[in-house]
């Protein structure tokens, strides 16, 4: 078995755990661009101590390049655990973050997530140089 066949895709709209990549459709060679990745956007996921998003990591594969770039990783650690027990703590991290990052040429975002219960999904979106 390969760790890509247990990595999971769909369409954001459709399926709660896949993250959804806001990036612009073009971008300028060498000029930070902002780059928003969550879980959830559409359809809610559980943010609960039981059931919730770990972590999202962001790549990048310039085309034509055979290897992928990680861009950012990005863990969230708050689902309401507190010493009273599980879902009663104040915080809740949610899964979304915001960052900028530039490129030298045109290529695909690509984010892998985890929700500690389903496992991993992945969404990639195209990135062209104008
Ligand atoms: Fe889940």
């Amino acid at each position: 078995m390969k760790l890509g066949d247990a990595i999971q895709s769909a369409d954001w709209k459709n399926e709660k755990h896949v993250p959804a990549i806001e990036a612009p459709d073009v971008v300028t060679a060498g000029v930070p661009f902002t780059v928003t990745v969550s879980v959830g956007k559409e359809i809610p996921h559980p943010n609960t101590t039981a059931h919730h998003i770990a972590w999202i990591d962001v790549f990048f594969k310039p085309e034509g390049d055979k290897f992928l770039y990680q861009v950012g990783h990005f863990d969230f650690t708050g689902h309401g655990a507190s010493v009273k027990g599980a879902d009663t703590g104040p915080v809740h991290t949610h899964p979304s973050a915001t960052f900028s990052m530039t490129v030298d040429s045109a290529g695909t975002l690509v984010a892998v997530e985890q929700c500690n219960i389903h496992g991993l999904w992945e969404s990639s979106k195209e990135v062209k140089i104008g």
